[in-house]
């Protein structure tokens, strides 16, 4: 069970995120599920072949990482990046490798890419 937001809108393995041509690469997006206090945040990374998907939960003060939307990267796209506080993660595994949360990470969810779509796993 994931832990520190709410489950109520977590989507369901099999829905639908987005065309895979439609993530920039490298690139992210975020996605929205439910309103309100139930509501459920979780953005994609795509790096080249490699693509993941985290819960938009910064583990430093537990808020979303954007301040605009769909920016999840670093300038140079190499990293993930909380604007708050500028924490960085890895694109790959999510481990905050530089600011305020450094050796905590992301929470990851399943992703599944089955003909050109991009869909929960
Ligand atoms: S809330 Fe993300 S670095 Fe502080």
């Amino acid at each position: 069970m994931l832990s520190g937001f709410s489950h109520e809108n977590i989507p369901a393995p099999g829905t639908f995120l987005c065309n895979l041509e439609d993530l920039p690469d490298p690139g992210s997006k975020g996605f929205v599920f439910g309103e309100g206090m139930n509501r459920f945040d979780l953005f994609v990374v795509r790096a080249g072949s490699e693509i993941r998907a985290y819960v938009n939960v910064c583990p430093h003060m537990g808020t979303p990482l954007e301040f605009l939307p769909d920016r999840f990267l670093t300038a140079d796209q190499k990293r993930i990046l909380c604007a708050t506080h500028g924490a960085q993660f890895r694109i790959l595994d999510g481990l905050c490798v530089f600011g305020p949360c450094k050796g905590q990470s992301l929470t990851t969810l399943a992703l599944n890419t089955e003909s050109g779509a991009v869909v929960m796993g």
